[in-house]
């Protein structure tokens, strides 16, 4: 298996989940690659719910769906996904966390860790048994490197014995290359 960046990583673990899933979240669309990814890659019952605050993040994943034929499965949803509870009470499958801001736009509408971690919570609360739940942290500038702290600490205070909470990172780049969280959940609490 070619070691590659840390979104491909987290592709690479939820790839083999996705034929079963029901329920999968992309938590940040951004330019919609992670829900093209999650939408392409799951069978025709699963529904992709994908959020973002920002109105051309919504359009930009729109358009790429509708280029690739698969808006059928996916519902956008202009909001933070810290009210993630608002739309989804069934359970998840497996969601995705790619934190940051949207690459060539607008760096001040970063994800912020007080958000985030609400979302996580909730996300958390609803993920099924053998669910899975990925999160890119991008620690290589100042903002980022504090919601990766605040996101791995939060992450320490998960207990061993429901969830199996694991890192990935490249240990020999400069410039604090981007983190990749990786959550199983292993039973009930
Ligand atoms: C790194 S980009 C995501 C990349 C995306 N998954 C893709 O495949 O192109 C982060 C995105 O998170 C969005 N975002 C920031 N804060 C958010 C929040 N509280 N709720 C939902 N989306 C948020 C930004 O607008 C941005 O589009």
């Amino acid at each position: 298996m070619a070691v590659v960046n840390a979104t491909q990583m987290a592709h690479k673990f939820i790839l083999p989940r996705l034929a079963n899933a029901t329920l999968v979240i992309d938590a940040t669309a951004g330019n919609g690659n992670d829900t093209l990814f999650l939408a392409k890659n799951s069978s025709a019952e699963t529904t992709v719910w994908a959020f973002d605050i920002q109105p051309h993040a919504i359009a930009n994943t729109r358009l790429l769906l509708e280029k690739h034929d698969f808006s059928h499965k996916v519902r956008l949803i202009l909001d933070n996904h810290a009210n993630i509870a608002n739309y989804i009470s069934h359970p998840i499958d497996i969601a995705m966390f790619n934190l940051g801001y949207l690459p060539g736009g607008d760096h001040s509408k970063n994800t912020c860790p007080e958000t985030t971690l609400q979302a996580l919570k909730q996300t958390l609360q609803l993920i099924t048994v053998g669910g899975l739940l990925t999160i890119a942290t991008y620690p290589g500038y100042e903002h980022g490197k504090m919601e990766t702290a605040a996101v791995h600490q939060y992450l320490t205070t998960l207990p061993q014995q429901t969830f199996t909470v694991a890192s990935w990172t490249m240990v020999n780049q400069v410039n604090s290359p981007p983190v990749l969280y990786i959550i199983e959940k292993r039973r009930s609490e």
